[in-house]
């Protein structure tokens, strides 16, 4: 029986040319894979995978499988699927079971189907996949030695669950490395919103009015690379430390509804939910644009604004026209899904190069730990952290100093001081 659901297996072969040419800018993932080869530290262990399904995920899923793994995928997310990507797997025998655009029923129905499978290892981009397993399937608990989850919101998920006492097995929070979001979330997340935005609208950055929501992480990445391409940048917060960081950055920080009288793009990526509300459509101008490049489709409250609206069309490919019931019109790119992935190709391999090598380096560490770890939310361990750090700056052929024997006894000691 056909184990794997996708769009069309006819497009394997562009899914494999445009794998291998995010494989090149993926050394540390690649170094891994050919370790991985010779000691097959997670033969036999059965994975199921609930990511975005692109070239990066792809170098990952081979180099798992060359570890010895059975893995299986699904996507994290409806609209992230590369559909060729999908079919290429596939023919390198990983079952995938995701459809770009998907409805959320067979969504749902691809996270069953990983499901199946019997994972001993889960790992998620946004916690669907074992929120799914501690809902309607806890009876596989038993059988699972752990988990990673990706990102922010999935990380914020899993605290909850545990807080909750819901937590069933551990959990690495992949996202919380330093290798992780002080890069994939800033410059990955940045470049790629940025990108998807362009992509799907080719509008002129330079002198436009943008708001980006949230000055974490990827508020950060987004709100720079606007404004080096000559955006002029408002942010907005609810937590006084990121907004003073914001101000201190140089930009104007003020509130949303301020806001909304002034600028032209909004960008939400704040892991909130109904951030841009219906309050805030009703200030608008006429042609302003809305994006999410947040995990989940909740950050812009897309309902009020069909509720708003008199028409909607689709006037690009990723652009949806809202025509509002005084004249005014909203475009909302990529259905307010993450926009990096909806209307472009995610983050650049570079970057997902680290986040991935922390997650096959924490694959191999759960499985050497099974038994050993209470259900929680764990960090990643700090020398797969630092290792990661080391190898990416060697492929960048990139040395650094190094401590004297002196100073590493100055830096332990108190004794000293003026
Ligand atoms: N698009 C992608 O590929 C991608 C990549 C990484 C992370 N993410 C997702 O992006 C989101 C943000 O991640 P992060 O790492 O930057 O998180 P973060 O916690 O570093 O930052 C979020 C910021 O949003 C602020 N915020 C919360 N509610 C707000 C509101 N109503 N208005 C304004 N600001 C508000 C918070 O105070 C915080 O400073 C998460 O959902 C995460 O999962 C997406």
């Amino acid at each position: 029986m056909k184990d794997y659901d996708i769009k069309d297996p006819s497009l394997a072969q562009s899914g494999r040319l445009r794998i291998d040419w995010a494989g090149k800018e993926m050394p540390v993932v690649k170094l891994i894979k050919e370790r991985f080869g010779k000691e097959k530290p997670l033969a036999g262990v059965r994975i199921s995978a609930c990511l975005h399904v692109t070239t990066e995920t792809a170098n990952l899923a081979l180099a798992l499988k060359e570890g010895g793994a059975e893995v299986v995928l699904c996507a994290s997310n409806p609209l992230s699927t590369q559909d060729d990507v999908a079919a290429a797997l596939v023919d390198y025998d990983i079952p995938v079971n995701a459809i770009r655009g998907e409805g959320n029923e067979t969504y749902y129905r691809h996270i069953i189907t990983a499901l199946e499978h019997k994972p001993q290892i889960t790992m998620d981009d946004g916690a669907d996949l074992v929120s799914t397993l501690h809902k309607d399937y806890t009876e596989l608990a038993a059988g699972v030695i752990g988990g990673t989850e990706e990102t922010t919101t999935g990380v914020i998920r899993l605290r909850n669950m545990a807080r909750a006492g819901k937590l069933i097995y551990p959990i690495i929070a992949v996202n919380d490395a330093q290798t992780k979001h002080f890069f994939d979330n800033r410059y990955g997340t940045g470049q790629s919103t940025i990108d998807g935005i362009t992509r799907a609208t080719n509008i002129l950055w330079a002198g436009r009015k943008v708001v980006v929501c949230g000055y974490g992480w990827c508020g950060k990445g987004i709100a720079r690379r606007a404004q080096g391409l000559g955006a002029q940048v408002i942010i907005t917060e609810v937590q006084p430390i990121p907004a003073l960081e914001a101000v201190m950055d140089g930009y104007r920080v003020m509130p949303l509804i301020k806001a909304c009288q002034i600028a032209e793009v909004f960008i939400t990526t704040t892991g909130d939910m109904n951030v841009i509300d219906k309050t805030h459509f009703l200030q608008m101008g006429d042609g302003a644009i809305v994006a999410n490049s947040g995990h989940f489709n909740v950050e812009i409250n897309i309902p009020a604004l069909e509720g708003l609206a008199k028409s909607k069309k689709r006037i690009r490919p990723s652009v949806d026209e809202y025509t509002l019931g005084d004249g005014r019109r909203i475009y909302m790119i990529g259905e307010g899904r993450l926009v990096n992935l909806a209307a472009a190709e995610g983050h650049p391999a570079s970057v997902m190069d680290m986040s991935f090598a922390n997650q096959a380096l924490c694959l191999e560490y759960l499985t050497r730990m099974q038994g050993k770890l209470e259900p929680a939310v764990y960090p990643v361990p700090e020398e797969i952290d630092q290792e990661v750090g080391r190898l990416k700056l060697a492929a960048m052929d990139i040395t650094i100093d190094s401590l004297t024997e002196e100073q590493r006894n100055y830096l332990a000691s108190w004794e000293l001081g003026t």
